[in-house]
């Protein structure tokens, strides 16, 4: 016995306003509230199919067979939807997802990764679950994930169980360009060095302390859609969390020479006249909010820049949501 697939894609959300540290780690609920902007591009499309046949959940990536700790942390997604289908439903599944950027790379492969499985996977197993629990069953996964269900303008508050709408996709319309510094993997990935932030960094404190107003502000700001507040409030919930990094021992460093270069360039332009502001999340790449008007300029100027390998252009972008077999959304 099979079940009917289920397809689902999911953008990555660029977070303007930092998750970074659990309040709970067991629930993996964060201790700091943040404001993201789904996108457009940066998709991830996943099939999952149960199947009585499988002895064992079954995981591609990009045409790749997924184990160790990736294929348990879908595994515990999959667990988490047998057990909400009911103790009789103990199908395993196989999961095909495809993501149409780089994996792991800093460009939130998991937020967009892990909303798709929890569309996808509570779906195949029959269940019909509000955004909101799907949100949930993300956030266990991946507390940036949360926001991937919702369209435009998320946020995930401190201790929630999941992410809601601040405002649709087309309440304001501005740009993410996201400059690519470096291809391949990150060296550590955001679950351990959040940890070790908390842990470790006397600056953790005064990061979770003081991000509360930062996000109200920014929250204002995006509802009144005032850019130049957002954008500042952007560039230093981004440094303070990087600072709260660079203050453990030995040092979280996720920057390289490329990623200043580009926050440089992106203050020089601003200072002639040219309004962005940038972003970084736990990897080297940095992107760059812009207003539509002035996006392709600021573009340019990104990628004329020697060091950059590219630029992705991204406009505000819709939840996950299902796909027919053909591949359109239902
Ligand atoms: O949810 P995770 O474990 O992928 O952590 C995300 C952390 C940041 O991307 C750095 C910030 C954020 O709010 O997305």
């Amino acid at each position: 016995m099979t079940t009917k697939p289920a397809i689902a894609s999911a953008h990555s959300n660029i977070a303007l306003i930092k998750y970074w540290g659990k309040s709970d780690s067991a629930r993996n609920l964060p201790a700091v509230p943040s404001l993201s902007l789904t996108l457009d591009g940066l998709t991830t499309t996943t099939r999952v199919q149960f199947d009585a046949e499988l002895d064992a959940d079954q995981v591609e990536l990009d045409g790749a067979v997924v184990t160790g700790r990736e294929h348990a942390r879908v595994v515990a997604l999959l667990d988490r939807v047998r057990a909400l289908q009911g103790p009789g439903f103990e199908l395993r599944a196989r999961v095909e997802s495809r993501n149409d950027f780089p994996t792991a790379a800093g460009l939130a492969s998991s937020a967009s990764g892990f909303a798709a499985l929890a569309l996808a996977a509570s779906t195949a197993a029959g269940l019909s679950l509000s955004v909101e629990a799907i949100s949930g069953l993300a956030r266990q996964s991946s507390a940036s994930a949360a926001r991937s269900l919702f369209g435009g303008f998320a946020s995930l508050l401190a201790g929630s169980e999941h992410a809601h709408s601040v405002a649709p996709l087309d309440h304001w319309d501005l740009r993410l360009l996201v400059a690519v510094t470096e291809e391949g993997r990150k060296p550590l990935g955001s679950t351990e060095a959040m940890e070790v932030t908390k842990r470790d960094s006397p600056y953790y404190s005064a990061w979770v302390a003081h991000a509360p107003e930062l996000y109200r502000e920014a929250e204002t700001a995006v509802r009144e859609r005032q850019f130049d507040t957002l954008g500042a409030c952007m560039e230093q919930s981004t440094l303070m969390m990087h600072a709260s990094m660079w203050a453990t021992r030995p040092a979280i460093l996720f920057f390289t020479d490329t990623t200043l270069a580009v926050v440089h360039r992106v203050r020089a332009l601003r200072a002639s006249g040219l309004p962005c502001y940038f972003t970084i999340d736990a990897g080297p790449h940095v992107k760059v909010l812009a207003q539509a008007e002035h996006a392709e300029a600021i573009q340019q100027e990104l990628a004329a820049m020697n060091q950059v390998k590219r630029v992705i252009p991204c406009a505000p972008g819709p939840g996950a949501r299902l796909l027919s077999d053909e591949g359109t959304p239902c």
